[in-house]
């Protein structure tokens, strides 16, 4: 396999490793994690989550989220545990209301499209209950694993909170921001503030880095993306990095294709996430040398198993040996992936270990 002459370093012994290559050492083989690692592809998730009766439930009872949360270090040798929650979890705390759907996904009422956000009445106590949970999974981590908090980036959850849903092109809150700039920004600020919040919580209970989740940052013009995903995201990291300067700060702009060199370079964040429309030798080229990157397996492939997973896989090894890499998937997992071909991504990645 195609490696960089210099070796990477493994000062200080194994650490951990995920947070090393935060910091911006070379692992060989990289840190692996896998984006919603804890879900409906594991037995055990889906038995917990029916004995809860609701995705919520699990959420707000910080024993069960804890066991979820650790459910995929029992299985697998990754090398983070991502918290147990969701990104909804804000706009709960801003003040409107939260389900889930079953097959239909998530509902926030009321939709931002029709009420104003002063009508809102906050709930920061909604935070709290995450935050056991952050403390009971740090407490039971091992050593070499990075615990990740998380939230929403400001842009994606305004798209929730908007439309009172998914939705397939975040045309509503689109619209909004066009043609309410003034009040679209007033959202973007309120999220900002909460989150800001809650990502500190997440710090004060034992998260070591966080990443911010962009899902729909794909779906805007240029100058909407620099004043809604890029802004919002700059002020946040410039915040959280002014009272925690040693926590990492994962950013992911899923589908933000050619706009992912100039997100990297005017946010600040510690580390870019690609997806798997990029192609990695692109995003090895595009990037800054020494930003550690993220990605960028295609969750399909990673269903799909056996030849089309090895050659992948190689390809991203190759394309990324020269940085500070983070092996992920462009976004989560699918939950008709089987868990063989989870052990066997695994051994792909960390074989030679
Ligand atoms: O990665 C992890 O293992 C940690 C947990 C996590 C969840 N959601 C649990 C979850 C994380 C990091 C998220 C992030 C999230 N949530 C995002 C950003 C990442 C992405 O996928 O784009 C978004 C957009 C959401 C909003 C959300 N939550 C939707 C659209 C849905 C319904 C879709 C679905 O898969 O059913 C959820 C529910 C949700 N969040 C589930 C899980 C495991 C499934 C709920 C269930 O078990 O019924």
């Amino acid at each position: 396999m195609a490696r960089s002459p210099s070796e990477p370093t493994s000062a200080g012994g194994p650490g951990k490793p995920l947070l090393a290559v935060l910091r911006g050492e070379r692992r060989d083989p990289p840190p692996l994690w896998l984006m919603r690692q804890a879900g409906r592809y594991l037995a055990e998730y889906r038995a917990l989550r029916q004995a809860k009766g609701s995705f919520l439930n699990l959420v707000y009872d910080s024993d069960s989220a804890a066991n979820v949360t650790l459910q995929p270090l029992d299985r697998f040798p990754l090398d983070a545990a991502i918290l147990f929650s969701d990104i909804l979890i804000v706009p709960f705390a801003i003040g409107q209301n939260l389900t889930f759907v079953t097959g239909e996904g998530p509902r926030l009422t009321p939709p931002l499209i029709s009420a104003d956000i002063d009508s809102l009445k906050p709930v920061p106590g909604r935070l709290d209950p995450i935050y056991q949970t952050v403390r009971k999974v740090k407490a039971s981590l091992s050593e070499t694993v990075t615990l990740i908090g998380f939230a929403g980036a400001p842009w994606t959850v305004a798209t929730y909170m908007v439309a009172g849903q998914g939705s397939r092109d975040q045309s509503d809150p689109r619209r909004l921001a066009y043609a309410d700039r003034g009040r679209f920004g007033a959202l973007i600020e309120r999220i900002e503030e909460v989150t800001f919040d809650y990502l500190c919580g997440q710090v004060e209970a034992g998260a070591e880095a966080l990443q911010l989740f962009d899902s729909w940052a794909g779906s805007l013009a240029p100058r909407q993306f620099e004043d809604w995903v890029i802004a919002p995201t700059a002020r946040l990291v410039a915040r959280l990095k002014d009272r925690y300067p040693d926590v990492p700060v994962i950013g992911f702009p899923k589908g933000a294709g050619g706009k992912i060199r100039a997100y990297a370079a005017e946010t600040a964040v510690d580390a870019v996430g690609i997806d798997e429309t990029v192609d990695p030798q692109w995003a090895n080229a595009e990037l800054p040398d020494d930003l550690p990157v993220q990605g960028n397996l295609d969750p399909l492939a990673l269903l799909a198993g056996g030849e089309t997973l090895v050659r992948d896989v190689r390809a991203i090894l190759d394309a990324f040996a020269g940085r500070p890499h983070i092996f992920n998937l462009g976004h989560g997992i699918l939950q008709d992936t089987p868990v063989e071909h989870v052990e066997q991504l695994v051994e792909l990645v960390k074989g030679g270990e």
